[in-house]
């Protein structure tokens, strides 16, 4: 069986994905800071059949992240497919004039380093399986950086680059790297907009492993 780790996991897009990839006959690690919260979505997923458990790990803190990925790995077997796409907090998202330097280490310690500790625990369990996919998730301060959202935007650019960068390294070795870019509010009330319709995006990202950066709207 094949194992999906979502860094992330909430009753949005995170749960949404699993579904999709738990269809697919996929087992599922969802990772996020609330075990307690994990408990109740791998219990939803389990109830539908789809294997799932939760690992708690704060993105913030590499310690507790690898953890989580290797107890996940131990238990679920090796992953096959990694998502990040943990939500930023509000305080992340400041004017760009009342952002100071010591704002910007909560952003990049969550979409840099976070982003670059998980990347690094799956390669060797893709490399061994010979496959392997890594979808970011991100909004749209990731490609056109938006003055309201300072930290948002300022991480975002690194996370986007070292995405982009990886999808080059890992391409030869089978190992599709991608970044979904949302452009709008998910769940807003529009079809198009919901988290099945996300997650049918990144389904499709990791099946058809097209171009590396996918647009789920035009920016307008
Ligand atoms: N929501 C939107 O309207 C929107 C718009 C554009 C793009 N996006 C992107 O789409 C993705 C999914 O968004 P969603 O709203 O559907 O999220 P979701 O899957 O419902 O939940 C994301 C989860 O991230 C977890 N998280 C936050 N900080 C974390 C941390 N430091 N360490 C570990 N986990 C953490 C939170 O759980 P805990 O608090 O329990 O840790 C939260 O439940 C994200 O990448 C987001 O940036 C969202």
């Amino acid at each position: 069986m094949s194992t999906i780790a979502i860094i992330g996991a909430g009753s949005g897009v995170g749960l949404a994905t699993a579904r999709r990839f738990g269809r697919e006959g996929f087992a599922v690690a969802l990772i996020s800071r609330n075990q307690a919260r994990l408990d109740a979505l791998a219990a939803e997923l389990r109830a539908d059949g789809v294997e799932a458990q939760g690992f708690a790990a704060n993105v913030r803190d590499a310690a507790s992240l690898t953890g989580a990925l290797e107890t996940a790995t131990e238990q679920l077997g090796l992953i096959e497919v990694l998502q990040y796409s943990p939500l930023p907090a509000k305080e992340y998202m400041r004017p760009v004039l009342e952002t100071v330097a010591a704002d910007l280490v909560g952003p990049i310690e969550f979409s840099v380093y976070g982003a670059v500790t998980a990347a690094r625990q799956v390669i060797p369990s893709m490399r061994s399986l010979r496959r392997g996919t890594i979808l970011f998730v991100n909004g749209a301060s990731a490609v056109r950086p938006g003055a309201r959202v300072t930290g948002t935007s300022v991480a975002f650019a690194g996370e986007s680059a070292y995405a982009s960068l990886l999808h080059d390294a890992l391409a030869d070795e089978n190992i599709h790297v991608g970044q979904l870019i949302i452009p709008f509010g998910i769940d807003d009330g529009q079809e198009s907009h919901s988290g099945t319709a996300i997650a049918e995006r990144l389904w499709a990202m990791h099946a058809e492993r097209g171009e590396f950066r996918v647009y789920a709207e035009p920016l307008d």
